[in-house]
């Protein structure tokens, strides 16, 4: 089953390549492949970034030849995880500094840009951070010199290496502030005060606000106001991550589009922060990243456990062309565009909404090698 799987997948990054090479009519075409990533076709457009994920940071598995990928095809990083509360500081007073490092280190030694994900969010945070031993929410004044402590130490200990941070993450369900206790310990001003301590632990670094379903019309109302009010108080936000994870199916480009022009008329850079396409059976809204809803296995929700067949690889790539054909005529306003990951084994898309299916939502499949979808975007 498995060797099967593997010669599936392997003869159809063969037939991507042989797709490119009829389509491209350049003369130098074999040192353009291999010596150019994608980061080279975007470079005077947006920084063009991916998500190191836990294994790859821990020199797990392929990590190797996974890293030397990154580097070749990528200018931005982002860790997938290893900035999280409960990742770095699973107990108040300790901290495990080793993935945040290498990913520091790996940054630099590649001359990228440096993403760091996320601050402040609701989720991957232990709940001692918000009660005491009875269970009881501890005091707005502790909760907010908690906040400042941790954005302080993280912020500051990468001052002037990491550029970008995802400052808050999440803060909104549709067009209402989340209930997170961030938000029932502190108050919505939780969200100017998260943004306040970032900004002085490092004033040089961009500032953003990182969401999924940015496309919403409520959540941009939203997510936009709640921005506007901070800067009258003379807040820095430079910006909002469109998290984009999108599926073949939607939303449309027209809709993408809008919600583009309505961050950049508000004054905000775009950020494309955690981009990827699901291919499977919808199940429930596409574009939501609320990890808390799980959905039961069912072997028709999985069809491709064999193989993504041509047509939904070519469907793939024409959805990754159009959607970043946007991205390039919007240039001027989207800073980064970010995929979740980099090869199709290490997205987070097989086991969401539902454990265990067989997803193809990225530009390299799993043997690393790159699929329809990346030529496509090489000829741009
Ligand atoms: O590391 C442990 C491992 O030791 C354990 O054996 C295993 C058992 O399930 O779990 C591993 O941790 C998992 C971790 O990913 C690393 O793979 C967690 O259970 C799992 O919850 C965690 O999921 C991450 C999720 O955020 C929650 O933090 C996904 O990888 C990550 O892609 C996802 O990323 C989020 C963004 O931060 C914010 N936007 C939405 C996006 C998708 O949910």
């Amino acid at each position: 089953m498995m060797m099967n799987r593997r010669k599936f997948l392997t003869s159809s990054s063969s037939l991507a390549l042989s797709t490119y090479l009829m389509s491209y009519s350049g003369s130098s075409l074999a040192s353009l492949i291999e010596n150019t990533g994608l980061k080279d076709v975007f470079k005077d457009k947006f920084s063009f970034g991916t998500a190191l994920s836990t294994a790859t940071l821990s020199g797990l598995g392929n990590s190797s030849d996974q890293l030397k990928l990154v580097a070749k095809e990528f200018s931005s990083i982002t860790p997938e995880n290893d900035f999280k509360w409960a990742n770095l500081r699973p107990k108040p007073n300790s901290w495990g500094w080793d993935l945040a490092d290498k990913f520091v280190e790996f940054g630099q030694e590649n001359n990228m840009q440096m993403v760091g994900h996320a601050l402040v969010w609701h989720s991957q945070i232990p709940d001692n951070v918000f009660f005491d031993k009875k269970n009881k929410m501890l005091p707005r004044s502790h909760l907010l010199a908690t906040m400042e402590e941790h954005i302080n130490t993280v912020v500051g200990r990468y001052r002037g290496k990491i550029h970008v941070w995802d400052v808050v993450n999440e803060a909104f369900k549709g067009g209402r502030w989340r209930k997170s206790h961030w938000y029932n310990g502190i108050g919505e001003d939780y969200f100017e005060h998260a943004f306040r301590f970032a900004q002085n632990a490092d004033p040089s670094a961009q500032l953003m606000y990182n969401d999924y379903s940015m496309d919403n019309s409520k959540k941009q109302q939203s997510v936009i106001a709640a921005i506007n009010q901070c800067k009258r108080k003379g807040v820095k936000i430079d910006g909002v991550g469109m998290q984009s994870h999108l599926h073949l199916d939607g939303p449309s480009i027209k809709q993408i589009e809008q919600a583009i022009l309505n961050y950049a008329n508000a004054g905000l850079r775009v950020h494309i922060t955690e981009l990827e396409m699901d291919v499977l059976p919808k199940i429930q809204d596409y574009a939501s990243a609320d990890i808390g809803n799980k959905y039961a296995y069912r072997e028709e929700l999985d069809p491709y456990k064999s193989g993504l067949p041509l047509a939904m690889e070519q469907k793939l790539a024409q959805r990754y062309e159009e959607v970043f054909k946007l991205y390039i005529k919007h240039s001027d306003k989207i800073d980064r565009v970010t995929l979740w990951g980099t090869s199709d084994d290490e997205s987070w898309k097989n086991d969401f909404p539902i454990k265990g299916r067989t997803n193809y939502p990225l530009l390299f499949d799993r043997n690393q090698q790159p699929k329809l979808a990346y030529f496509a975007l090489k000829k741009l």
